[in-house]
């Protein structure tokens, strides 16, 4: 018996409310509350009847940190589930802090403002000491760690799929499989299409920064960074075929080499099809991805947010994508002094989930590791103080959760290696 309070209404979100919602006994009272009200509306109204959880929603503007107390102080839920963007993280954390609410996201702390000259002289400098440049990084978020601890409350960070249950394959991988990993690769394969020459899964404005921004992988100790899509592998997927992907920076490589340190090498890929890739460089090119404001005929534009309005809203890809995705992580490394390879991984199908959600494989890989991460924090299974990625956590109840509502796992002892 728990109350859950669900800030953002997007894909990602609509997908975990509606898995919450098939649970027994855990969410028996939701509040869905997001910036545009009537999205949060048009969800509980869909969901009238079909769930025994009791919805109620509310609009929030989740960047006004006093807004969100006042909300959270009302419904005083047991667990606030940020399923906004990555911009509100922070403030999400410090209204959860102030009102003593365990805290949980899927996507660690970005700025919506890039140019912001005080958040700009932190990142050049973590850049300098760090070696990579993606907008997005931990430290953010972990300088709550004692305030956390302190508190005695709980704030699980990136509990999506990538990051989230590729933490937890490794954390599994750790556990059941090896005594010591030497390398760890995340292969993100999305087989799915929608019939547009060009459109995001997610929200446009978060992948083409993480798409168009430098690659960069964990090697010996240190990162190293490389221009982006410079580095390109062929791989032969199960259930998907051969794909091009290519290696990325990605949030979750930072975390499992301070949480796994004997890994000698930790990337991450995911796969492009050309048209995508044309498409992106030339938006690129011409600045449509730049999230300065610039003067347009009298109004100040964004160009990235004018461009997400341009295009397709990936809700609506839902209905019109067909294949499958394959995610999931490949070890090489050591158990009982002789060497090992073990591939664990999840395929989803897209028209499956569209038929169980109305949403396609994207966000229902992305919400259903979300409601499963809730489940571990309301059930104690997961229960260390502070602020933790999911690596941190036993992976055995997650995985076996992931199993049962919708992304179960499959597995090789002998899978072909990335040069
Ligand atoms: N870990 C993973 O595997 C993974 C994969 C994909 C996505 N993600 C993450 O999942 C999160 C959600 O992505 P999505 O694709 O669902 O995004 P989305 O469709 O754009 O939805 C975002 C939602 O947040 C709301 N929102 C934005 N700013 C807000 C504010 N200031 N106050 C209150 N609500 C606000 C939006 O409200 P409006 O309706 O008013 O715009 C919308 O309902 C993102 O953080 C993304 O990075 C993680």
């Amino acid at each position: 018996m728990s109350r859950v309070l669900v800030i953002g209404c997007g894909g990602v979100a609509n997908v975990a409310i509606r898995k919450c919602c098939q649970v027994d006994g855990v969410f028996t009272e939701l509040c869905i509350a997001s910036r545009t009200k009537a999205k949060c509306d048009a969800l509980a109204e869909d969901l009238k009847g079909t769930t025994k959880t009791k919805i109620t929603t509310a609009r929030v503007n989740a960047d006004d940190v006093r807004e969100l107390v006042a909300l959270i102080k009302n419904y005083k839920p047991d667990l606030v589930m940020n399923i906004a963007l990555p911009y509100q993280d922070l403030t999400i954390m410090d209204a959860c802090l102030e009102c003593g609410v365990n805290y949980m996201d899927t996507a660690n702390y970005e700025p919506e403002d890039t140019d912001d000259p005080e958040w700009r002289a932190i990142y050049e400098k973590r850049c300098r000491e760090k070696g990579f440049s993606a907008y997005f990084d931990y430290s953010w978020q972990w300088a709550y760690r004692e305030k956390f601890e302190k508190a005695g409350l709980t704030a699980l960070l990136g509990c999506g799929f990538d990051p989230g249950v590729t933490q937890a394959y490794c954390a599994y991988a750790k556990k059941h499989e090896f005594d010591e990993i030497d390398t760890i690769d995340i292969l993100d394969c999305n087989g799915g299409d929608h019939g547009y020459a060009f459109a995001t899964n997610f929200n446009p404005e978060v992948n083409l920064r993480e798409v168009s921004a430098p690659g960069s992988y964990w090697e010996d100790g240190r990162w190293i960074e490389i221009p982006a899509m410079s580095i390109k592998r062929e791989y032969d997927f199960d259930k998907v075929g051969h794909k091009d992907m290519y290696l990325l920076h990605h949030e979750e490589i930072e975390s499992l080499a301070e949480n796994i340190p004997e890994v000698k090498r930790i990337r991450f890929f995911m796969t492009f099809g050309q048209s995508y890739l044309t498409h992106m460089k030339c938006l690129e090119n011409v600045g449509m991805l730049s999230t300065t404001p610039i003067n347009f005929e009298g109004h100040e534009i964004v160009p990235i947010k004018f461009l997400k309005a341009l295009l397709p809203d990936p809700a609506s890809l839902g209905p019109r994508t067909k294949g499958k995705t394959n995610i999931g992580c490949i070890f090489t490394g050591r158990k009982d002094g002789r060497e090992k390879t073990y591939y664990i991984y999840n395929v989803c199908d897209h028209e499956e989930c569209y038929k169980e959600v109305k949403s396609q494989a994207i966000n229902y890989t992305t919400g259903v590791p979300a409601m499963c991460g809730a489940l571990m924090l309301l059930t104690g299974k997961w229960t260390e103080k502070g602020v933790h990625t999911v690596e941190e956590f036993d992976p055995d109840p997650f995985l076996d959760a992931l199993d049962k509502y919708g992304l179960p796992r499959s597995e090789t002892h002998e899978p072909v290696l990335v040069d």
